[in-house]
């Protein structure tokens, strides 16, 4: 008890002495300064229209992301400043963001050291909530939609069998249960832009594709019947947006290409090589 409670303070007192030299460095090294320019909009304040707002920070002071620039403005600069965060690891989607023209992640998105301002703006083509926060309102109704959860016929009580499923039929998962949602792919998609109301989008598609596929599941010929309409998967016409711009590097293109053939008949799904039997 007593070593760890010397180790504990130990490692807070050199930490405490690391901080310090860290801040002293910093303090010492010429400035290195950079311009953000951010969106901003007030709700508060619908008269006035949005802006763009600089902001100079010295990134000698400021950790490698475009996410730690925007904390470090909000914290030090503006308060009134609104954006969402929550994971800093590229795994919550929350920060999704459209930084230098380019929809991605704020906090995996290195900072351009360059001295043109990077600008940022609220994912594209969304409704705004406030400053680079959009309303992700549809996009959850139709992630909804789909209904992303495992269906069975059998309908045994939850608890009382297992759902089988070989090492090949989990394969088939790779590329599509790691999307985290981030909306990213959607709001690159010109074809979401302007049919955003009927068109699913390539996150909400990606994920459809991902149960319709899924061996476990026995509802696929009725989730692709939900589908076949000409807004709901048809108006993806290819452009591949999304799959360039997705942060996680998934490619719901080509979720939808295999969707659109299994919709259309020209594939089937094959059996699952498990059953619950
Ligand atoms: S597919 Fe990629 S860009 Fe689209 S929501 Fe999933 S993680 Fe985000
Ligand atoms: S491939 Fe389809 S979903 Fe992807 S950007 Fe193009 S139209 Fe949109
Ligand atoms: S903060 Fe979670 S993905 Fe960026």
């Amino acid at each position: 008890m007593v070593f760890m409670l010397s180790l504990l303070s130990w490692l807070i007192v050199r930490n405490v002495h690391l901080s310090a030299a860290v801040c002293q460095q910093a303090a010492a090294l010429p400035e290195r300064k950079k311009t953000f320019a951010i969106y901003r909009w007030n709700p508060d304040k619908p008269e006035s229209k949005p802006t763009l707002q600089e902001y100079t920070v010295d990134l000698n002071k400021c950790g490698p992301m475009v996410l730690d620039a925007l904390i470090k403005i909000k914290n030090e600069i503006d308060p009134t400043l609104t954006f969402r965060r929550s994971c800093r690891e590229g795994i919550c989607g929350s920060c999704a963001m459209n930084i230098g023209g380019v929809n991605t992640l704020a906090c995996i998105s290195k900072i351009d050291p360059s001295s043109t301002a990077t600008k940022i703006y609220p994912l594209p083509h969304m409704y705004v909530v406030k400053d680079l926060v959009p309303d992700m309102s549809n996009f959850y109704r139709q992630y909804a939609s789909i209904q992303p959860y495992l269906q069975r016929k059998d309908a045994a009580p939850a608890g009382t069998k297992q759902n089988l499923q070989s090492v090949e039929d989990r394969k088939k998962l790779d590329g599509l249960y790691e999307c985290i949602l981030c909306a990213c792919c959607s709001t690159s998609c010109p074809s979401y832009w302007w049919n955003g109301d009927k068109y699913l989008g390539p996150a909400v598609l990606m994920q459809a594709y991902r149960w319709v596929i899924d061996s476990r599941d026995e509802m696929t010929k009725e989730r692709l019947e939900r589908l076949k309409d000409p807004f709901s998967v048809f108006r993806c016409h290819t452009i591949l947006n999304c799959t360039k711009t997705c942060p996680k590097g998934l490619n719901p293109a080509k979720a939808i290409s295999e969707m659109k053939q299994l919709i259309s008949g020209t594939k089937q799904k094959p059996a699952p090589e498990l059953t619950a039997a």
